[in-house]
């Protein structure tokens, strides 16, 4: 029996709720869709699913703008189908995690409809609200994620508030011990359904600190993109950033632990960036004792892909978290970037008909890393990047914003296939979906690759269940320096009862293991 938590080595299956099954025939995904289809998510072995967000929401974020914390979005259910959704999860052995966005709710949520109306009601400092300068300008320079700066103005409070996403997601201000009290209501809310855990969402981008807001220093690598400069995507004009990281985030970091920790066996991992280099020092920051449990690393979800030699580094520096009291989550694919399958075959090179064997690879070596692991819907499948979506079929409001210089993250969004015979791949009898389907999917369809052995989902599946039988990776939680000559990596998994060397091989394309 290991001695590990659950969470501390689980396969975790990420569900984008809008994308995987509709059950009613809107063309939209819905909570009954995910309860049909968790036979085959069990089939594959994992351990938990964590399903982003599907809370009352206007969708101009789809679902990363809140309405109601404690209310399920009509499109994709009932509470009641909640409560059947998490029963069936746990009776197939899975747990069950959902995606709480803490950092900021949506304009129609009635925290901010009550806060915008003036300078003194109930809500009045429960968001940012700061006077212009001198010359009405915003006070800070801070950008938005999402193009164009991070601050709007409210006539009738004559006041900027603050969002470093869309106009339409208010930041709260967690520096407020009622917002954070409320924060935490929607975590026993939760936790008393049954819920096993929460994705966090953006959480370097909570803003805990208030007053004096401060400038964001310049950036000295940032270089000016074909963007006019104030509509760069935010990520690049930051350095050091006063707007990200704030060191009184880790407040609600200790609130929201103390809440896990009266229930039994609950986990918390955060969404959280470094601004440039430094993200294995946030990561460090924000696991320490009391705080998350462990953290969700981006490292491996770089946007233009990365080298051999650049993955070495990012699980290096992993390590490096290990090694002090940190935990985290490592993921290959989410629904914000372009798919592994086409990201990584450009950048290393390879020509397409590799693909499936290098996915099946990065999926191997994914789940043979320390701490828990991300796969999300269709990188069992070896689903491409869908790239052809046409401006008037996006939805996106990034990639909308930013087309064609920067196509967003629907590529990554576009429904599930379940069948290649069924219409629409089996994912909605709708005459439309609320994405396209892609064709390039439909051979890749998920039950029919389940019943076709030598599949990259057989393999991937066969590979999830000689892993649980490895000590080495379910029991400990020790892993060796990398290493491994140009094209190969390579590090050993360690127990008491054994040493597992695992060898992955960019240029065979293969992974082999022994005992050592
Ligand atoms: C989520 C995104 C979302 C953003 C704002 C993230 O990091 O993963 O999908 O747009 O937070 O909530």
């Amino acid at each position: 029996m290991s001695s590990l938590k659950w969470w501390e080595t689980a396969v975790i299956y990420q569900i984008y709720p809008r994308s995987f099954q509709d059950s009613n025939n809107d063309g939209i995904g819905d909570l009954p869709g995910i309860t049909s289809r968790l036979d085959y998510v069990a089939g594959l072995g994992v351990d938990a699913i964590w399903i982003s967000p599907f809370f009352a929401s206007p969708q101009k974020d789809f679902g990363y703008d809140v309405s109601d914390y404690c209310a399920i979005n009509p499109e994709y259910g009932t509470l009641a189908d909640f409560d059947t959704l998490i029963a069936r999860t746990h009776e197939l052995g899975m747990k069950l995690m959902i995606d709480i966005v803490p950092a900021h709710c949506s304009e129609q949520h009635r925290w901010f409809v009550e806060s915008r109306r003036s300078r003194d009601n109930d809500k009045a400092d429960w968001f940012h609200w700061v006077d212009p300068l001198p010359d009405g300008s915003a006070p800070t320079n801070w950008l938005s994620f999402f193009g164009g700066r991070a601050w709007s103005w409210e006539p009738r409070r004559q006041q900027y508030y603050l969002h470093n996403f869309l106009p339409s997601q208010p930041n709260l201000n967690h520096a407020n011990p009622a917002v954070r009290e409320a924060m935490m209501d929607v975590a026993r809310f939760w936790f008393d359904r049954g819920v096993d855990g929460f994705r966090l969402d953006a959480v370097h981008t909570i803003n805990g600190d208030s007053a004096p807001y401060r400038d964001n220093p310049p950036n000295p690598e940032f270089e000016v993109g074909p963007l006019p400069q104030d509509q760069q995507p935010f990520f690049r004009q930051l350095h050091d950033a006063a707007q990200l990281n704030q060191p009184s985030i880790q407040l609600f970091s200790e609130a929201i632990r103390a809440v896990a920790d009266s229930y039994e066996d609950r986990f918390l991992m955060g969404e959280v960036d470094g601004d440039n280099d430094d993200a294995v020092k946030v990561s460090a920051g924000f696991t320490t004792p009391g705080r998350l449990h462990a953290t969700y690393n981006f490292d491996l979800l770089e946007w233009a892909g990365l080298s051999v030699d650049e993955m070495k580094e990012a699980i290096s520096a992993a390590i490096e978290v290990f090694n002090g009291s940190g935990r985290l989550s490592f993921a290959f694919s989410n629904h914000d970037v372009p798919r592994s399958a086409t990201r990584q075959l450009a950048m290393l090179g390879l020509s397409p008909d590799k693909g499936d064997a290098m996915q099946l690879l990065l999926l191997k070596l994914e789940t043979c890393l320390i701490g828990s692991a991300c796969v999300y819907q269709g990188e069992e499948l070896g689903f491409a990047d869908v790239q052809d979506i046409p401006l008037a079929l996006m939805q996106d409001p990034w990639g909308i914003e930013f087309a064609p210089t920067f196509p967003g993250r629907d590529t990554c969004r576009t429904p599930m296939v379940w069948r290649q015979s069924s219409p629409n791949g089996g994912f909605s009898k709708s005459n439309s979906t609320w994405l396209p389907i892609s064709d390039q999917h439909l051979v890749r369809a998920a039950l029919d690759q389940a019943e076709r052995s030598g599949s990259i989902c057989r393999e991937f599946s066969d590979f999830l269940r000689w892993r649980k039988t490895q000590p080495a990776i379910m029991d400990a939680n020790e892993m060796s320096a990398v290493s491994g000559g140009p094209g190969q990596i390579v590090f050993d998994r360690i127990s008491d009862q054994q040493t597992l060397r695992c060898h992955f091989d960019f240029d065979t394309l293969t992974a082999s293991f022994e005992e050592v």
